[in-house]
Protein backbone atom coordinates (compact mmCIF):
# COMPACT_ATOMS: atom_id res chain seq x y z
CA UNK A 1 0.00 0.00 0.00
CA UNK A 2 1.31 3.79 -0.78
CA UNK A 3 2.25 6.43 1.65
CA UNK A 4 -0.98 8.43 1.79
CA UNK A 5 0.04 10.88 4.02
CA UNK A 6 -0.66 13.77 1.97
CA UNK A 7 -4.31 13.26 1.99
CA UNK A 8 -6.36 15.45 4.98
CA UNK A 9 -9.38 12.81 4.49
CA UNK A 10 -7.94 9.10 5.80
CA UNK A 11 -9.98 5.87 6.75
CA UNK A 12 -10.02 5.25 10.30
CA UNK A 13 -7.60 2.42 11.38
CA UNK A 14 -10.60 -0.11 11.47
CA UNK A 15 -11.56 0.93 7.91
CA UNK A 16 -7.82 0.74 7.06
CA UNK A 17 -7.66 -2.73 8.61
CA UNK A 18 -10.89 -3.44 6.41
CA UNK A 19 -9.37 -2.30 3.44
CA UNK A 20 -5.96 -4.58 3.70
CA UNK A 21 -8.03 -7.18 3.95
CA UNK A 22 -10.05 -6.84 0.63
CA UNK A 23 -6.71 -5.80 -1.32
CA UNK A 24 -5.86 -9.40 -0.07
CA UNK A 25 -8.70 -10.86 -1.87
CA UNK A 26 -7.08 -10.39 -5.22
CA UNK A 27 -3.31 -11.48 -6.84
CA UNK A 28 -0.53 -9.72 -6.27
CA UNK A 29 -0.14 -6.54 -8.42
CA UNK A 30 -4.23 -6.68 -9.07
CA UNK A 31 -5.08 -4.29 -6.37
CA UNK A 32 -6.96 -2.47 -8.89
CA UNK A 33 -9.62 -5.38 -8.97
CA UNK A 34 -10.46 -4.04 -5.07
CA UNK A 35 -11.72 -0.29 -6.28
CA UNK A 36 -15.33 -1.12 -6.20
CA UNK A 37 -15.73 -2.08 -2.59
CA UNK A 38 -12.93 0.88 -1.57
CA UNK A 39 -15.21 3.37 -3.29
CA UNK A 40 -18.15 1.69 -1.75
CA UNK A 41 -16.42 2.53 2.08
CA UNK A 42 -15.09 5.96 0.87
CA UNK A 43 -18.39 6.97 -0.42
CA UNK A 44 -20.04 5.96 3.48
CA UNK A 45 -16.99 6.66 5.74
CA UNK A 46 -15.42 10.10 4.33
CA UNK A 47 -17.91 12.07 1.19
CA UNK A 48 -21.31 11.21 3.52
CA UNK A 49 -22.79 9.69 0.66
CA UNK A 50 -20.80 11.26 -2.51
CA UNK A 51 -17.48 11.10 -3.91
CA UNK A 52 -15.33 14.75 -3.85
CA UNK A 53 -12.20 14.36 -6.25
CA UNK A 54 -9.81 14.72 -2.91
CA UNK A 55 -11.86 11.31 -1.54
CA UNK A 56 -11.50 9.51 -4.96
CA UNK A 57 -7.61 11.07 -4.77
CA UNK A 58 -7.16 8.88 -1.68
CA UNK A 59 -8.61 5.78 -2.84
CA UNK A 60 -6.42 6.10 -6.00
CA UNK A 61 -3.22 6.29 -3.51
CA UNK A 62 -4.56 3.14 -1.46
CA UNK A 63 -4.17 1.19 -4.63
CA UNK A 64 -1.44 2.95 -6.25
CA UNK A 65 -3.30 3.67 -9.36
CA UNK A 66 -3.67 6.91 -11.50
CA UNK A 67 -6.72 9.12 -9.98
CA UNK A 68 -8.44 8.76 -13.61
CA UNK A 69 -8.69 4.91 -13.20
CA UNK A 70 -11.00 5.89 -10.63
CA UNK A 71 -12.47 8.87 -12.22
CA UNK A 72 -13.49 6.25 -14.85
CA UNK A 73 -15.27 4.14 -12.35
CA UNK A 74 -16.78 6.46 -10.10
CA UNK A 75 -18.34 8.25 -13.47
CA UNK A 76 -19.66 4.96 -14.92
CA UNK A 77 -22.01 3.29 -12.02
CA UNK A 78 -24.48 4.79 -10.62
CA UNK A 79 -24.27 3.60 -7.06
CA UNK A 80 -21.03 6.70 -6.81
CA UNK A 81 -22.36 10.04 -6.60
CA UNK A 82 -20.34 12.71 -8.27
CA UNK A 83 -21.88 15.54 -5.91
CA UNK A 84 -23.39 16.05 -2.89
CA UNK A 85 -26.61 13.95 -1.89
CA UNK A 86 -28.86 14.62 1.28
CA UNK A 87 -28.72 12.09 4.03
CA UNK A 88 -30.63 9.33 1.74
CA UNK A 89 -30.89 8.78 -1.73
CA UNK A 90 -33.96 7.50 -3.12
CA UNK A 91 -32.79 5.37 -6.04
CA UNK A 92 -35.84 4.75 -8.30
CA UNK A 93 -35.55 2.12 -11.06
CA UNK A 94 -37.07 3.41 -13.81
CA UNK A 95 -36.53 1.04 -16.41
CA UNK A 96 -39.41 -0.19 -18.82
CA UNK A 97 -40.85 -3.20 -16.62
CA UNK A 98 -40.98 -0.86 -13.43
CA UNK A 99 -42.17 1.98 -15.53
CA UNK A 100 -45.27 -0.72 -16.77
CA UNK A 101 -46.08 -0.50 -12.80
CA UNK A 102 -46.50 2.63 -11.80
CA UNK A 103 -42.30 3.98 -11.56
CA UNK A 104 -42.88 7.19 -13.52
CA UNK A 105 -45.81 7.96 -11.30
CA UNK A 106 -44.06 6.90 -8.14
CA UNK A 107 -40.87 9.56 -9.30
CA UNK A 108 -43.57 12.21 -9.76
CA UNK A 109 -45.48 11.90 -6.54
CA UNK A 110 -41.88 11.83 -5.16
CA UNK A 111 -41.27 15.41 -6.99
CA UNK A 112 -44.58 16.86 -5.72
CA UNK A 113 -44.79 15.43 -2.24
CA UNK A 114 -40.34 16.62 -1.42
CA UNK A 115 -40.44 19.97 -3.40
CA UNK A 116 -37.67 18.21 -5.49
CA UNK A 117 -37.02 17.18 -9.06
CA UNK A 118 -35.72 13.91 -10.24
CA UNK A 119 -31.62 14.14 -9.79
CA UNK A 120 -32.06 16.73 -6.72
CA UNK A 121 -31.79 17.20 -3.06
CA UNK A 122 -34.65 18.53 -0.72
CA UNK A 123 -33.85 21.77 0.45
CA UNK A 124 -33.44 20.39 4.18
CA UNK A 125 -30.73 17.83 2.74
CA UNK A 126 -32.79 15.02 3.60
CA UNK A 127 -33.49 13.29 0.37
CA UNK A 128 -32.20 13.04 -2.84
CA UNK A 129 -34.66 11.40 -5.87
CA UNK A 130 -32.56 9.27 -8.14
CA UNK A 131 -33.87 7.65 -11.03
CA UNK A 132 -31.60 4.66 -12.04
CA UNK A 133 -31.91 1.49 -14.20
CA UNK A 134 -32.75 -1.98 -14.12
CA UNK A 135 -32.07 -3.05 -10.22
CA UNK A 136 -32.77 -6.30 -10.37
CA UNK A 137 -36.39 -6.26 -8.90
CA UNK A 138 -38.30 -6.00 -11.60
CA UNK A 139 -41.37 -8.12 -10.13
CA UNK A 140 -42.10 -5.83 -7.65
CA UNK A 141 -42.32 -2.55 -9.11
CA UNK A 142 -42.52 0.25 -8.27
CA UNK A 143 -39.35 -0.17 -5.87
CA UNK A 144 -36.43 1.90 -4.47
CA UNK A 145 -32.97 1.13 -3.36
CA UNK A 146 -32.11 3.86 -0.10
CA UNK A 147 -28.68 2.53 0.80
CA UNK A 148 -28.29 -1.20 0.58
CA UNK A 149 -31.83 -2.12 0.89
CA UNK A 150 -34.90 -2.42 -1.30
CA UNK A 151 -38.44 -1.12 -0.70
CA UNK A 152 -40.56 -2.98 -3.02
CA UNK A 153 -44.63 -3.24 -4.72
CA UNK A 154 -44.64 0.77 -3.49
CA UNK A 155 -47.60 2.45 -3.36
CA UNK A 156 -48.27 6.61 -2.05
CA UNK A 157 -49.30 5.64 1.62
CA UNK A 158 -46.06 3.02 1.75
CA UNK A 159 -43.83 5.71 0.39
CA UNK A 160 -45.38 8.01 2.98
CA UNK A 161 -44.80 5.82 5.89
CA UNK A 162 -41.13 5.11 4.88
CA UNK A 163 -39.75 8.45 4.11
CA UNK A 164 -41.12 9.99 7.66
CA UNK A 165 -39.32 6.82 9.18
CA UNK A 166 -36.53 7.46 6.89
CA UNK A 167 -36.07 11.47 8.35
CA UNK A 168 -35.62 9.84 11.86
CA UNK A 169 -32.74 7.19 10.74
CA UNK A 170 -29.39 7.99 11.14
CA UNK A 171 -26.71 7.73 7.67
CA UNK A 172 -26.02 4.94 6.79
CA UNK A 173 -29.29 3.03 7.53
CA UNK A 174 -27.62 -0.01 8.78
CA UNK A 175 -31.14 -2.02 9.04
CA UNK A 176 -33.98 -2.06 6.40
CA UNK A 177 -36.60 0.29 7.51
CA UNK A 178 -39.94 -1.01 8.95
CA UNK A 179 -43.24 1.20 7.91
S1 LIG B 1 -36.89 -3.00 -14.39
FE1 LIG B 1 -36.98 -2.15 -12.40
S2 LIG B 1 -35.92 -3.54 -11.19
FE2 LIG B 1 -35.74 -4.33 -13.17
Amino acid sequence: MSNNGNHSMKFSDATLAKVREIITHYPEGKQKSALLPLLHLAQEELGKGWLPVEVMDYVASLLNIQPIEVYEVVTFYTQYNQQPVGKHVLEVCITSPCCQLGAEEMVHYLEKKLGAKAGETTADKMFTIKPVECLAACGYAPMMQVGEHYYEKLTEEKVDRLLEKLRDTPYPALQKVEF
